[in-house]
């Protein structure tokens, strides 16, 4: 038997297209990218979390000389908005780059890890974090959940699974 998979996701011909909430948060995050620490890479990353109470919370990429120990900017965010406001809820994450290398056009996706942590940030609070990717200009994509963007994650249900199982 084989099945289908598809995810729903929209396409901005660019900012001015959003609603104003959204286009704020991006704004946010294009002018963050100033605040990430990528002396390595270049690739200068920047995410701001709108909380529910309409705090926003910013973060970037922080590099290190011993390259495994860089911690992108969607961790970098999950992790401060965890620790300094944990009783809020993530309503809207705002993603964008500057590549101080090239072109910063192309959205910007999350990478795997990142999207493992926000599927896990999805189930904890049990809440849909939408998802907002672009460069410093041009196109922006937007999913409604971080789910959207990891079929057939792994969470602490599969574990379960496996204990009854036994
Ligand atoms: N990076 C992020 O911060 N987020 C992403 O979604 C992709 C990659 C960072 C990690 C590293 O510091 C640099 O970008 C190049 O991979």
């Amino acid at each position: 038997m084989q099945k289908d998979f598809s995810f729903k996701y929209e396409v901005f011909a660019g900012i001015n297209e959003l609603n104003k909430e959204d286009k704020d948060l991006l704004e946010k995050a294009r002018i963050n990218t100033k605040s990430a620490y990528a002396p390595y890479s270049n690739f200068h990353v920047s995410a701001v979390a709108l909380l529910d109470n309409g705090e926003t919370v910013s973060a970037t990429n922080q590099e290190n000389a011993s390259y495994p120990v860089a911690i992108c900017a969607e961790r970098t965010l999950l992790g401060a908005v965890s620790s300094l406001q944990p009783d809020k809820l993530i309503k809207t994450i705002a993603i964008s780059y500057d590549n101080k290398n090239g072109e910063s056009i192309k959205p910007i996706t999350p990478c795997g890890i990142c999207r493992q942590s926000l599927v896990e940030y999805e189930n904890r609070f049990q809440q849909n974090i939408k998802i907002i990717m672009s460069g410093l200009e041009g196109e922006v994509l937007v999913v409604e959940n971080a789910h959207q963007l990891l079929p057939f994650s792994f969470s602490s249900d599969d574990m379960k699974v496996a204990t009854i199982q036994k």
